[in-house]
């Protein structure tokens, strides 16, 4: 029987450790990835006593969990040594087809399409008896949490969930706990209320009347936040009951620029040099997620490189893409349009001694950040995006002063205003003026856009962001109910 001791719970479905097995099968601990887990672990590091609780992902990480006393991984020791920061990690073994029912059929491939608007209406979405089938699954996997979250929050204590995975969890946990003091952050965009009723009318009321269980929502911009509220008043007809507030994640600049020095990245960055020269380089790293809308990025690469010819030669278009999602088929699609859109344009146009795109679609984190070290121009395009932490890493890292080509609907471009050249990511022409623009800006310029756009991706580090937020809920009027 779990101890009801936590004073603080973290709650995601991603946790800070994966654990898989290497070529020679032995297990293998390593950090887990996303923008979610490096703030929180950052923020986390502060915060002694704390526990997450987060999902088994992947068999080997069930089979782990079911033997962990208690559940505590700190009583696995392979994994306590590779946990870093003085918090527990709590791993819910939720059974195989239940975990994949609710994580790919509803967080990825129907609340994560609706929040960043990617859905193919003409096809998609279907709500139909299968579909019901996964939204059980997830209403299953947040009751699973639910379970352990009050099994082990100390009386009075604070739980703080993140994310989409989560939806319902906050007013499983108030129903049982009124005692707790619970924050929902959630790190996507949202959207207005023609778009989010797509859903139907009964799971539109059960995601708000979930999210609307805690003191405190928190969102990254204003944008997402009055989306959120006008949703709740369009379709629940009230204001949610929580208290709605704006806390826009930013990085941690000593904690970066530490980890992007060291000799693996230093060793990276020697063998990009080798590979592009002394050519100007348009950088981008992200995860391989239809939303980062890389597509359109290479269009728009190629249109520059035709419409603007003198830059033909002298620029290099730098793609890293992290493998994500890979069960699904829009994801991995995706992926191999991208792959034979670069080697379109580099047979089209490359020469002997340029390949004008370097696509990589592989995890290599020295390699990407040696990217962002190595950036004139930082192309960062999203359809959509919660805050987009990439662009504020490589406002940091980038030895070149980059100049910041940012889509108008990342949260990143409320937060980097007129500092950045901001685009409609939909349109490609204009997006290629900006990249023209900024290969051609002058020294001072930049110079000056630096200063600002330093600033502001430096603003509010994850140890200030999640403390701004505990203190949030921590004076809320707990209202029950
Ligand atoms: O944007 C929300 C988010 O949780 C990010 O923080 C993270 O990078 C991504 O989604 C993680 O997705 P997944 O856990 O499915 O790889």
């Amino acid at each position: 029987m779990p101890v009801q001791d936590a004073d603080l719970v973290v709650v995601s479905n991603r946790g800070p450790l994966t654990i898989d097995a290497d070529e020679e099968g032995e297990d293998r601990y390593q950090r887990g990835g996303g923008g979610l887990v490096s703030g929180m672990q950052t923020a986390l590091s502060e915060s002694p006593g704390a526990v997450w609780v987060c999902a088994a992902m992947r068999e080997r990480e069930r089979s782990i969990a079911r033997g962990a006393s208690g559940r505590r991984l700190s009583s696995v020791p392979p994994a306590a040594e590779a946990l870093h920061g003085d918090f527990d990690v709590v791993m819910l073994p939720i059974d195989a087809p239940t975990y994949r029912a609710a994580y790919n059929g509803i967080a990825n491939a129907t609340l994560w399409f609706v929040l960043h608007m990617l859905f193919d209406s003409p096809r998609r979405p279907v709500f139909d008896a299968r579909w019901r089938r996964q939204w059980a699954a997830y209403q299953r996997y947040n009751l699973a949490f639910a379970e352990t979250v009050t099994q082990i929050a100390a009386d009075n204590g604070t739980v703080m969930v993140q994310d989409y995975h989560l939806f319902l969890l906050p007013a499983l946990i108030r129903r049982q706990r009124p005692d707790l003091r619970i924050g929902f952050f959630t790190h996507t965009p949202w959207v207005g209320p023609d778009y989010f009723s797509a859903l139907p009318a009964d799971v539109c009321r059960e995601l708000l009347e979930g999210v609307s269980g805690a003191d405190v929502v928190g969102f990254h911009t204003r944008r997402w936040a009055d989306d959120f509220e006008a949703c709740c008043e369009s379709l629940l007809g009230a204001r949610s009951r929580a208290r709605v507030e704006v806390f826009g994640l930013r990085t941690d600049a000593r904690e970066l620029n530490a980890r992007a020095h060291r000799r693996d990245v230093e060793s990276a960055l020697r063998d990009l040099n080798v590979a592009v020269g002394d050519r100007l380089v348009v950088g981008r790293v992200d995860r391989a997620e239809l939303s980062k809308n890389v597509l359109r990025g290479l269009l728009a690469f190629r249109e520059l490189l035709v419409r603007y010819s003198e830059w033909q030669g002298r620029v290099v278009h730098i793609v890293f893409d992290n493998p994500s999602r890979e069960d699904l088929v829009e994801y991995r699609d995706y992926t191999r349009d991208v792959q034979e859109l670069a080697e379109n344009i580099n047979d089209e146009l490359g020469t002997e001694d340029w390949t004008p795109v370097l696509l990589s679609i592989e995890h290599d984190y020295p390699a990407a950040l040696a990217t962002l070290r190595r950036s004139d121009v930082l192309l960062v395009n999203p359809i959509r995006d919660g805050m987009n932490l990439v662009i504020f890493e490589g406002i940091v890292l980038s030895e070149r002063s980059a100049v910041a080509v940012v889509s108008e609907n990342a949260g990143a471009a409320e937060v980097l205003g007129s500092d950045a050249l901001l685009v409609n990511p939909f349109d490609v022409s204009q997006t290629a003026d900006a990249l023209h623009r900024a290969l051609s800006m002058p020294v001072d310029e930049r110079a000056a856009r630096t200063v600002g756009l330093r600033a502001a991706a430096t603003q509010l580090p994850p140890t200030a962001w999640f403390a701004a937020q505990l203190e949030v809920v921590r004076d809320s009027d707990s209202v029950s109910g």
